[in-house]
């Protein structure tokens, strides 16, 4: 059943830029109206007043990433799912037939501050003249398409926002602001047998551990990069290659996860440290985007998952057993020692937060490329995706957080 489950993963982010296409070539679609069934989980955070947010903001004594879901359904959310020019099928979960809305409701509240509003104007302000990419795997393209639907109401005319698909790269363009936003396919940092942005189904997993200017040459003149690279990493075993893929000159297979994270890891921050401009370029890295495919995690029943999930988890600091600390601690060493270098990265620790999301997966309710079939939709324990985020979601307080630091330390 690993098996299956590991070909869905690579199937479904191979369908998500299929959709991106999609949504290029002018697909456009209708959803049935929702029944917005309210449910109050925490009814002294409502109130009279509404949200609680920050018109200015200051990051002293604030550490956004520790704090609480609240269930607020006055300011949430940030924009609809369908009215997003740039919405891709992978996370259109009401269009696909969820029937719970509650997942949209929920606020980050950092326990010591409030969060800034998001302010599209602003941010496009702060990015006129820049370009932005956003480099890694289908949670990095979950999170750019999380930032477009965030900005796409504040810009009125649809010619004024455009995004066009170039192999591993799509490039996002607000002309008004001669700014770009992209994201550049690149699952596994280093090269791999996984860069097609297509046709990245492959049974074994083969990386040039050394390798990374190929992908590199595309984003290193970038103004803000934003990397994530997590589920990719959880193969049992991937061979590592050194050479050339037709010619190599040594392969061995490696199944130590910190090992080869951490062999890749340093490839890419060498690369970085090297050819970097330190005085230009502001890096993010994603802490890693946990799963819920493990029911046993929070009390569920052993090999359920996150389906029929509606409520986030609500015990504070929960922690699930299979999100793996070492690749993330692996991940925050390598970014600390970047940072000592001298180069301006910060680490966005959104673990936990998403940790308590179990109500947020599509499941079944998305399209990989091609509808869900019959036997799909009638077995959610083994096909329903409990990695990636319906939108609106999770990843829209990821870049209410990046908006922070872009808006207020840029
Ligand atoms: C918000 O949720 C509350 C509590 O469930 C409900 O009474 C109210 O009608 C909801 N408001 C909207 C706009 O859906
Ligand atoms: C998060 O904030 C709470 C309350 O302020 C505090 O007790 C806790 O130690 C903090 N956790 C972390 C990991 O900083
Ligand atoms: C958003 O930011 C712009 C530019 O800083 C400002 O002019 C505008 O008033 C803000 N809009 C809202 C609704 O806060
Ligand atoms: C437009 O933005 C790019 C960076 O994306 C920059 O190199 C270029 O100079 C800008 N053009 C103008 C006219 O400022
Ligand atoms: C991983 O490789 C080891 C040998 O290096 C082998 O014993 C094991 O069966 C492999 N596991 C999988 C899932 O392929
Ligand atoms: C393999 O080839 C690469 C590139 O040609 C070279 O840098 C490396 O030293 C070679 N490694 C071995 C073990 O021969
Ligand atoms: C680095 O970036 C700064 C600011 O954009 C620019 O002034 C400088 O020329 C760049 N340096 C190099 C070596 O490209
Ligand atoms: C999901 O919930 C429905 C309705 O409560 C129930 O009939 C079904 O058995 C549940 N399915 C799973 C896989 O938990
Ligand atoms: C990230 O957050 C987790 C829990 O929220 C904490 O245990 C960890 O130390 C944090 N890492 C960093 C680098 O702040």
């Amino acid at each position: 059943m690993e098996k299956l489950q590991r070909l869905i993963d690579g199937y479904h982010s191979c369908v998500g830029f299929m959709v991106i296409m999609g949504v290029i070539m002018g697909v456009v679609y209708f959803c049935g109206d929702g029944n917005y069934s309210g449910m109050l989980l925490r009814f002294d955070e409502i109130g009279g007043e509404g949200e609680k947010m920050a018109e200015e903001f200051s990051f002293e004594g604030c550490d956004l990433f520790n704090g609480s879901w609240v269930y607020d359904n006055k300011s949430r959310p940030l924009y609809k799912e369908k009215e997003c020019s740039f919405m891709a099928d992978d996370y259109s979960c009401h269009k696909f037939g969820r029937k719970d809305f509650n997942y949209q409701f929920w606020r980050w509240q950092p326990h010591a501050c409030d969060l800034p509003r998001f302010n599209g104007t602003a941010l496009l302000e702060k990015l006129r003249n820049k370009r932005m990419v956003f480099v890694g795997d289908s949670l990095g393209k979950n999170h750019w398409v999380s930032l477009l639907c965030l900005i796409d109401s504040w810009i009125a005319e649809p010619s004024h926002k455009v995004a066009e698909w170039h192999g591993s790269l799509i490039t996002f363009r607000a002309s008004e602001y001669n700014a770009s936003i992209d994201f550049y396919w690149e699952p596994l940092l280093v090269e791999s047998n996984c860069d097609d942005p297509v046709k990245h189904r492959v049974h074994d997993r083969i990386m040039k551990i050394e390798s990374i200017e190929k992908h590199a040459k595309n984003w290193i003149d970038a103004d803000i990069l934003v990397f994530d690279s997590y589920t990719w990493w959880l193969e049992p075993n991937m061979t590592l290659l050194w050479g050339s893929f037709e010619n190599p000159n040594r392969t061995i297979i490696e199944s130590g996860r910190v090992r080869r994270y951490e062999m890749a890891l340093k490839t890419w921050s060498n690369w970085l440290d090297l050819h970097l401009n330190r005085s230009k370029t502001r890096i993010f890295f994603i802490s890693l985007s946990p799963d819920h495919k493990e029911g046993g995690d929070w009390g569920k029943a052993m090999g359920e998952n996150c389906y029929n999930e509606t409520e986030p988890i609500m015990e504070q600091g929960y922690w699930a057993k299979g999100t793996d600390t070492d690749l993330m601690r692996t991940a925050q060493s390598v970014v600390q020692d970047l940072e000592k270098k001298g180069l301006n990265i910060q680490l966005l620790n959104i673990t936990q937060l998403a940790q308590y999301r179990k109500d947020a997966h599509p499941t079944i309710y998305k399209r990989h490329w091609v509808p869900p079939t019959e036997q799909e939709l009638a077995h959610p324990i083994w096909f329903a995706d409990c990695i990636h985020w319906c939108l609106p979601g999770v990843p829209d307080v990821w870049n209410e957080i990046l908006y922070s630091y872009i808006r207020y330390k840029i």
